[in-house]
């Protein structure tokens, strides 16, 4: 195959890329992202701030105009986040625990259900673990407590029976303290039958990761019966040791069979969060980086 997403499609995967609603009237932007990938994450416009900047009031639109270009091309689309203690509306972290349970459960029902049916998988709750593996110190943990992870999956998979629910997080590129934490959380989930289908891997990397366990990593998510994606990919760097890194990555994704799909967190170096590091597969001006083919290569 002779693009990301017909070359991921052939072992049934997709190869997404996260996208801008701001970039869409750029021609070269939405023409290397239709004709190479399969899949999206809208990079910020489906996140709490922007689709509930005050209570109870909605705004769809910007997410909406990613998800309508993606699935009239069929691609897969994943919801990116209900539940994330930054980019939240400001008016959310005033709230007390019985009006936050109550804004976080019609936060859910209201975005989840509004693309019911049109997702592929919802990171229902990103970034919620420490370094250390113990649970981040929100606004929702301290007020809510350890159950509020369970509550949000319960209240997505109420509002959009069909989408695969995710636990979304950072730092979980091998086998280290974090990685564990949201282990055990996942294996508790699935023996008391709390509703969790996948965990995404972010992957926000550089040319001297060490992956020396990336693939157990992943593996070990799987045997506990979840499937498992590279939701966030970017490899700070250039050249041979960038490709390298994003040729290990691929690679360990094609190795374990319930690893569905990747998502690259952009198209071009020159939108990306970390536009200093070069971290992406086009360069600024759509060319093909060394790191593109070595992905191709690994699909
Ligand atoms: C980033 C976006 O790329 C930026 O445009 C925005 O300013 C901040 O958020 N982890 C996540 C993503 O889950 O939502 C973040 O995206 C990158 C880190």
């Amino acid at each position: 195959a002779s693009t990301l997403g017909a070359a991921a499609a052939q072992s049934g995967r997709y190869f997404g890329a996260a996208i801008s609603r701001g970039h869409l009237g750029e021609a070269q932007y939405v023409n290397t992202w239709t004709a190479e990938f399969n899949g999206v994450t809208p990079e910020n416009e489906m996140k709490w701030d922007t689709v509930e900047p005050n209570r109870n009031q909605f705004n769809f639109g910007p997410a909406d105009a990613i998800v309508s270009q993606a699935r009239s091309r069929g691609m897969a689309v994943r919801g990116h986040t209900l539940v994330w203690h930054a980019q939240l509306g400001g008016w959310v972290s005033g709230l007390d625990a019985s009006n936050l349970r109550s804004a976080m459960q019609n936060h859910i029902s209201q975005v989840a259900g509004h693309w019911k049916g049109q997702i592929y998988a919802w990171d229902v709750v990103n970034e919620a673990f420490e370094e250390n593996g113990t649970r981040r110190q929100s606004v929702f943990q301290q007020k809510l407590g350890d159950g509020y992870i369970e509550e949000a999956f319960r209240a997505a998979r109420t509002a959009d029976p069909n989408a695969k629910l995710c636990y979304n997080d950072y730092n979980t590129d091998g086998i280290n303290s974090k990685s564990t934490g949201i282990y055990n959380m996942v294996r508790d989930f699935k023996s008391r039958g709390v509703p969790i289908d996948c965990v995404g891997f972010q992957s926000h990397l550089s040319s001297n990761s060490n992956l020396s366990s990336y693939q157990a990593n992943l593996q070990r998510f799987a045997d506990l019966g979840v499937d498992v994606q590279i939701t966030e990919l970017d490899v700070g760097g250039s050249g041979s040791g960038q490709a390298n890194v994003y040729r290990t990555v691929t690679q360990a994704c094609m190795a374990v069979s319930r690893c569905t799909g990747i998502t690259v967190w952009g198209v071009t170096d020159k939108y990306s969060w970390r536009a200093s590091d070069t971290p992406l597969l086009f360069d600024g001006n759509y060319g093909k980086k060394q790191a593109y083919s070595a992905v191709l290569d690994a699909l």
